[in-house]
């Protein structure tokens, strides 16, 4: 009984010891430079489709019209392009130095265009912790977010007013 013992509480200080090491001697890559730790992409991945899934499959109360994507690109413009590029320009600098990467959204990258909206929508609502995506409930309006959702779902078939938008 007191080896069994004994073993389980070597079996949880070892890790929680080592841990502790690879953190405070440095092992814990902070800047942006560098590539993921194992798993580092597999665990994240995890925990946000976890939380995702049970409501991605939301439509969109809003149709996907002219006056929607106008709407969606001024959001863009205004809040996003400076991480997610903007249309026929080269990635910003802000962009460049992140970690993670903030994919571009925009083409001829394919973006988010083979996403559900509903996954969109999740994302720029609630923001992907630790990675610099802003979470935007509360400062920009339910239908602004399903706009600019609706927008990068047909960023590869936009209007060219909404185009002339992403452009500036
Ligand atoms: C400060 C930089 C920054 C801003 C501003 C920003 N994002 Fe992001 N966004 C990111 C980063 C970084 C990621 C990647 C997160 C990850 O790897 O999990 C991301 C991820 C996303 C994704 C998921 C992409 C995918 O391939 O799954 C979407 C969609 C998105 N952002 C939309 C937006 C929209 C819409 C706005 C504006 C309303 C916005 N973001 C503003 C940095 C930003």
């Amino acid at each position: 009984m007191k080896k069994i013992f004994a073993g389980i509480v070597i079996g949880i200080c070892v890790p929680l010891v080592a841990g502790w090491l690879f953190v405070s001697l440095g092992g814990m890559p902070v800047a942006t430079k560098g590539p993921p730790l194992p798993l580092e992409k597999y665990l994240a991945r995890k925990a946000l489709h976890a939380a995702m899934d049970p409501e991605v499959s939301k439509p969109s109360p809003l149709p996907a019209d002219e006056p929607n994507f106008l709407a969606g690109a001024r959001v863009y413009q205004a809040q996003c392009a400076v991480c997610h590029g903007r249309l026929g320009q080269p990635e910003t600098t802000i962009a460049k130095g992140m970690f993670p990467h903030p994919p571009q959204l925009l083409p001829p990258k394919k973006g988010v265009t083979d996403d559900e909206v509903g996954e969109t929508y999740w994302k720029v609502k609630n923001g992907i912790r630790l990675t610099g995506m802003p979470g935007y409930v509360g400062n920009l309006t339910d239908s602004e977010i399903w706009q600019v959702s609706l927008l990068l779902l047909h960023a590869d078939k936009l209007p060219e007013s909404a185009q002339q938008v992403l452009r500036n």
